[in-house]
């Protein structure tokens, strides 16, 4: 396979406070090839923002990358020099977060708000950065993309300010766009409308996606490939209709039996029994030994590394013990 745009190898973080140590990511590795769309999916706490904020160099002074490499199309980003990797975010690496509306600044026009980014990295005069800007909240599926420029972010709606967030994060083109719980936020219908930009996104200029989520249902709609965390690792790796199907961790068993089915097969919602494990030790054991049914007395022994099941092509599961059933019927 080519070199991956994004390759995130062996990656670690902790966050050092006074009193404790959070393990919040150990030895997580992932690649993301141009154009593709990766989601990232877990319980609240799993690790999935430390992740993306690893990724351009943007976690708080408490947390330090204790072990790994990213490389983003072949260069190093923890070696790069803080003035190489500025010019990289926003250029190259792009955010959106949950919560759009803090994102924009409440006192200044969307217009000029869009139009800000593109005057300070390209050299363009202000009426065509003002031309640019409303093309560009076209492109990001507003209507009447004039006014949206004239309003104020109180003036919008949760959902135009996502699109506005699209707008700025992708202006100037970038390779990967890292986008975290962009949807949460918003209600179904609005969600699944920002989702399609998403979609159109990397569809149309070959942006990739790195979107991190809770969601089982949203990674359903829109992601190639999905990453399952669980207590700071990837337990289970690989195409989202497989996983979909046949989900081979236990943990992602349960998290997919928690998905309300439009069939009506499975018409009420299960619970993953116990609660994910506190992470102020490095893992002597599998951490989802005390929830987990299908446990061998050697998950007690280290916690699992990677494996790829035979005959399972493109799929990565950290576990002993996989299931093997189909989830269909
Ligand atoms: N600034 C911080 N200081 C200490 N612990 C943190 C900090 N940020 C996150 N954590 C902890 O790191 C773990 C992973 O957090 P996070 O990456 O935000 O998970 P997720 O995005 O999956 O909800 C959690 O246990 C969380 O409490
Ligand atoms: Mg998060």
């Amino acid at each position: 396979m080519a070199q991956p745009l994004l390759d995130v190898r062996g990656l670690s973080v902790e966050y050092r406070a006074r009193d404790a140590t959070v393990y919040a990511v150990s030895g997580v590795s992932f690649a993301l090839q141009p154009g593709e769309l990766l989601a990232i999916v877990g319980e609240s706490g799993s690790g999935k923002s430390t992740v993306g904020l690893a990724i351009p160099r943007l976690l708080p002074a408490e947390a330090a990358i204790t072990a790994g490499a990213i490389s983003l199309a072949g260069t190093n980003l923890l070696a790069l020099p803080d003035a190489e990797l500025r010019s990289y975010r926003g250029r190259r690496i792009a955010m959106i977060f949950q919560d759009p509306v803090a994102g924009l600044n409440p006192v200044i026009d969307i217009g000029s708000q869009v139009a800000e980014i593109l005057t300070s990295h390209l050299d363009l005069g202000r009426r065509e950065a003002r031309r640019q800007a409303v093309d560009l909240l076209y492109r990001v599926g507003l209507a009447e993309p004039e006014r949206i420029a004239r309003s104020y972010p109180f003036q919008l709606s949760g959902g135009m300010c996502q699109r506005v967030m699209i707008g700025i994060a992708t202006a100037l083109d970038p390779q990967l766009l890292i986008a975290d719980e962009p949807t949460s936020a918003l209600d179904v219908t609005v969600q699944a409308q920002i989702l399609y930009q998403l979609e159109r996104l990397r569809a149309e200029r070959g942006t990739a996606v790195l979107l991190v989520t809770h969601d089982f249902g949203v990674v359903a709609q829109v992601a190639d490939r999905v990453a399952v965390m669980y207590a700071g690792r990837i337990v289970e790796e690989g195409p989202v209709r497989d996983i979909l199907r046949r989900p081979l961790h236990p943990y992602s068993h349960g998290l997919l039996a928690t998905l309300p089915r439009v069939d009506g097969v499975r018409a009420h919602l299960h619970q993953i029994p116990g609660s994910p494990p506190e992470m102020t030790a490095p893992a002597a054991r599998c951490p989802f030994l005390p929830r987990c049914s299908k446990a061998l007395s050697r998950c007690r022994e280290a916690p699992p590394p990677p494996l790829e099941p035979a005959g399972e092509g493109n799929r990565r599961v950290a576990c002993y013990n996989p299931i093997w059933q189909d989830t269909a019927g």
